[in-house]
């Protein structure tokens, strides 16, 4: 029989596998070194929509903590470094490694783990077992940062 997880998994995953889904929803050797080169889903990357995600609130509301240049939203943080010309800097598959899990490489970074399902802090019984973002939302993020050129 297949877990509730990996139902969800495979709507939103078609390539993956459920063999490690307690720590990661990504299938085993998706991660090399610090990047994740495989997109997540099928489908492209949409900037458009990254960027919409990037500034909402219900969304990755990533601008609480990163600020970029250029971009029409007010109230931009500093927690985090400013992602102006974070494409030319971070291949897409390092974005997506940050986006995805970046405590992967780096234990105890401030910035959430957008792609994962364990140790989240403050989920709702109603979002439990889900990640913050869903796979093509990342993959809308990733697009948009990779656009952010020097
Ligand atoms: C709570 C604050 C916080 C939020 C929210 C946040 N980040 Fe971050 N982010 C950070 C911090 C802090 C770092 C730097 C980590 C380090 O280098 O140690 C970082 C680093 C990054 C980097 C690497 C930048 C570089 O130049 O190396 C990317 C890409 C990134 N964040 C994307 C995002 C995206 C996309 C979102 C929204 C989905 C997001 N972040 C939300 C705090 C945050």
């Amino acid at each position: 029989m297949r877990s509730a997880c990996c139902s969800a998994l495979l709507a939103l995953l078609p390539l993956a596998g459920c063999g490690d889904t307690q720590t990661h929803l990504l299938p085993p050797g998706s991660i090399v070194n610090d990047t994740i080169p495989e997109p997540l889903t099928r489908i492209a990357g949409d900037a458009g929509a990254g960027a919409d995600i990037f500034v909402s609130r219900d969304g990755g509301h990533c601008i609480l903590c990163h600020q970029v240049d250029g971009l029409d939203a007010p109230f931009q943080g500093d927690v985090g470094p400013a992602l102006t010309g974070v494409g030319s800097r971070l291949s897409p598959g390092q974005i997506r490694l940050r986006i995805v899990d970046y405590e992967v490489f780096r234990p105890g970074v401030l910035m959430p783990s957008y792609y994962r399902t364990h140790a989240l802090y403050q989920v709702s019984d109603t979002n439990a077992g889900q990640p913050i973002l869903p796979a093509q939302s990342v993959e809308d993020l990733v697009a948009y940062l990779s656009t952010l050129k020097d």
